[in-house]
C-alpha cells in the first residue's frame, strides 16, 4: 500500500557528528529510512540517543556530514522554502513565542512564513479555528501573553498554530513533555486529527513506546545515534528480542501501560469487528 505513496523524506547512510579529533560525538550513526507521504511515524529512544539532531536534520536545521538527506526527492536548500511546508513543535512551548507579544499576534504573524499569505480575514479565521481544534475558545486567550499560560496550555497554543498554518509535515519533539497524563491523551489524539483531517505527515519524537505504539503508522527505534528495530507497531513489539526495544518497554510507566494495553485492545478489536 505504501508504495503508491510518494516518499516524503528520504535519509541513505546519513551521520551526524559534533567536534573533532579525541571529542568527537557520533549523534547519528549511519542511519537510513524513507518516510512516506501521511505517515505518523514515532522516533522512539532513551536521552541522548539522536533523535532531535534527526528532527533537525529533517528541519534543514542540520546538514548531515556524510550520507544523502533529501525532501521530495532533492536535497534541503531553501530553508525559507523548507519551512514552508515543514513545521515543528520543540520540547519547550516557552522559547518559541515572545513574552512581550500577545499570543494572537504571534500565531498570527506565523503566517508571515507562507509564501503566499492569506489575507487578514482568512488569517483571523484560520486562528480562530486552530484554537478550537486544541479546544480553547478564541475570546479566552485574546489580549493574554505567553508568561500567563500554563506549559501545558503553551503546548496547546503550539498545536494550534500548526492547525492554523497546516504544514505538509509535522516534527514534533516530544510535546507532550510539560503536560498531564489527560491533556498528553488530547494531545496525541489531535496529531492523529491532524493526520486524518489535514493529511499531514508527522513525526512524532518520544521516549515512551507506548505513545509510539498508540499512534504511528510505523516506529523507528534509535540507540547511539542507530536505528535498531523498525517497522509497524506491532512488528516492532513482536521483535522483543532486541534488547533496546525491551529496555523501552519496561521503561513505560504502569499506570499508563495499563492505559496503553487497553488501547491496543481496541484498536485490535476495531479491526476485527
Ligand atoms: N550542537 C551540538 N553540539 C555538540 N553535540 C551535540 C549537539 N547537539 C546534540 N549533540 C549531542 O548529540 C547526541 C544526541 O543528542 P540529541 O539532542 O539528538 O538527543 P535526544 O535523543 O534528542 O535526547 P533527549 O531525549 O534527551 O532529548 C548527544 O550526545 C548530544 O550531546
Ligand atoms: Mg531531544
Amino acid at each position: 500500500m505504501l508504495s503508491n505513496k510518494s516518499i516524503v523524506f528520504s535519509a541513505k547512510n546519513i551521520s551526524k557528528t559534533f567536534g573533532g579529533g579525541k571529542k568527537i560525538t557520533t549523534a547519528v550513526n549511519n542511519v537510513s529510512f524513507d518516510i512516506y507521504d501521511g505517515e505518523i511515524i514515532s522516533i522512539v529512544g532513551g536521552s541522548g540517543c539522536g533523535k532531535s539532531v534527526l528532527a533537525k536534520i529533517m528541519l534543514g536545521l542540520y546538514a548531515p556530514n556524510k550520507g544523502k538527506f533529501h525532501y521530495n526527492g532533492k536535497k534541503i536548500t531553501n530553508l525559507k522554502k523548507h519551512w514552508n511546508d515543514v513545521q515543528s513543535v520543540f520540547q519547550d512551548p516557552f522559547s518559541c513565542f515572545n513574552q512581550f507579544f500577545t499570543i494572537r499576534s504571534q500565531l498570527e504573524d506565523a503566517f508571515n512564513i507562507l509564501k503566499k499569505k492569506p489575507s487578514k480575514e482568512e488569517i483571523k479565521r484560520r486562528v480562530d479555528a486552530g484554537l478550537l481544534a486544541v479546544n480553547v475558545t478564541p475570546s479566552d486567550i485574546e489580549g493574554k501573553y505567553s508568561f500567563e499560560l500554563s506549559g501545558g496550555q503553551m503546548q496547546r497554543m503550539l498545536l494550534a498554530r500548526i492547525f492554523a498554518l497546516r504544514p505538509k509535515v509535522l516534527i514534533a519533539d516530544e510535546p507532550t513533555s510539560m503536560v498531564d497524563a489527560c491533556v498528553r491523551a488530547n494531545i496525541l489524539d489531535y496529531l492523529m486529527k491532524l493526520k486524518e483531517e489535514l493529511q499531514m505527515t508527522i513525526v512524532f519524537i518520544t521516549h515512551d513506546i507506548g505513545l509510539a505504539n498508540y499512534v504511528s503508522d510505523r516506529i523507528f527505534i534509535m540507540h547511539d545515534g542507530m536505528i535498531v528495530n523498525s517497522g509497524t507497531p506491532e512488528e516492532v513489539l513482536d521483535n522483543t528480542g532486541e534488547t533496546h526495544t525491551l529496555k523501552l518497554l519496561d521503561d513505560i510507566p504502569e499506570v499508563h501501560k495499563k492505559e496503553w494495553i487497553k488501547n491496543s485492545h481496541r484498536s485490535k478489536n476495531k479491526e476485527a469487528g
